[in-house]
């Protein structure tokens, strides 16, 4: 594999190469193909740093951190320092010199990794940073297509719901149509973002219907109200049955316009609003199959960031005396 990042922000810190080698990884890892225990005698220890809620990205790390065979540390940081003022760099470096090698952090606020971009205090994976990106929801997400589908080229997925304040939309545009996929993102106007501003292969809709007619996959996202300004909010938004009758997917819809395809969602899924019970409870439901590969696959990126070598991390100075 192709040197790999010390910073995964974004799907665009890597090449496809490196998709493509995390991808293999992954599949070793699941299939128990490759050593999982591998750093049996010095063991890194990886710390989670989560500033906002979460149940699938947090656990599924400390689960595949634990499977390579590092040590974890569940970084609190409501009662750290960081509450008495200290900085985020500082935060970093004080792990770092503590020994700590790698911290997956989340946070409710878009791009404060990037600060970090060219001299990482420590290494560091986004684990989602307000509506900016989500890279390793995502890369499960095509490990999870590839798994139903060995072929993604010219297949379609609509995504519906609140493509707009969604994290997770926001990494799946850029790294879905690197292997042929073509998008449909669907869901009221106040959801869509500039049809102008999207990668080539990237539209939009506002028919629920004609959307799944065209597509193979469907991937649904809640509606994200945490990250809603009073500005956003109309009939449709704030009411979830109306909601549910015009952008939401059920079971009997899919029967109804003969559309049985996989249906993915990245959780947490809210019942009656964007799916209904009938639909998550059914084998189109891969919902579970993603939070399964979400294990490989983040071992998969941890042990290719602790393995990249690179010497400057932690190597944060000003002017030198
Ligand atoms: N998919 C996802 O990020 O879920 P959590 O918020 O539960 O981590």
């Amino acid at each position: 594999m192709n040197s790999f990042p010390s910073l995964l922000e974004s799907i665009s810190d890597l090449n496809k190469i490196q998709i493509d080698g995390l991808l293999s990884l992954s599949n070793k890892f699941k299939h128990r193909e490759s050593e999982s225990h591998l750093f049996t005698y010095r063991r890194p220890i990886i710390a989670t740093s989560f500033l906002e809620n979460s149940t699938r990205t947090k656990h599924s790390f400390a689960i595949a951190i634990q499977k390579i065979g590092a040590m974890y540390i569940d970084f609190n940081a409501e009662t750290s320092s960081l509450k008495k003022g200290e900085n985020l760099e500082e935060t970093f470096l004080t792990l770092f010199n503590q020994g700590v090698n790698l911290c997956i952090f989340r946070s409710s606020i878009s791009h404060q990794l990037n600060q970090f971009k060219n001299s990482p205090p420590i290494k560091i994976i986004n684990g989602g940073d307000g509506i900016n990106e989500h890279p390793t929801q995502a890369l499960l997400d095509l490990f999870t297509l590839l798994e139903l589908s060995l072929d993604l080229e010219g297949k379609t997925i609509a995504i519906l719901g609140d493509n707009i304040h969604s994290r997770v939309c926001h990494s799946l545009i850029n790294l879905l149509p690197m292997f042929g996929m073509k998008i449909i993102l669907c869901g009221p106007t106040s959801f869509l973002p500039d049809a102008s501003t999207l990668p080539p292969g990237v539209q939009i809709s506002t028919n629920r219907d004609e959307t799944i007619l065209k597509s193979d996959f469907i991937y649904l996202l809640r509606i994200q109200k945490e990250r809603h300004l009073v500005s956003d909010s109309n009939e449709i938004l704030s009411d979830d049955k109306i909601y549910h009758t015009q952008y939401g997917v059920s079971l009997e819809l899919l029967k109804k316009i003969n559309k049985l395809v996989p249906v993915l969602h990245p959780g947490p899924a809210n019942i009656g609003v964007e799916i209904d019970l009938a639909l998550l409870k059914s084998s189109l439901y891969k919902g579970y199959l993603q939070v399964q590969n979400s294990i490989p696959m983040r071992m998969a990126i941890i042990q290719s960031m602790l393995v990249n070598n690179d010497k400057n991390i932690g190597n944060v100075h000003g002017e030198e005396f």
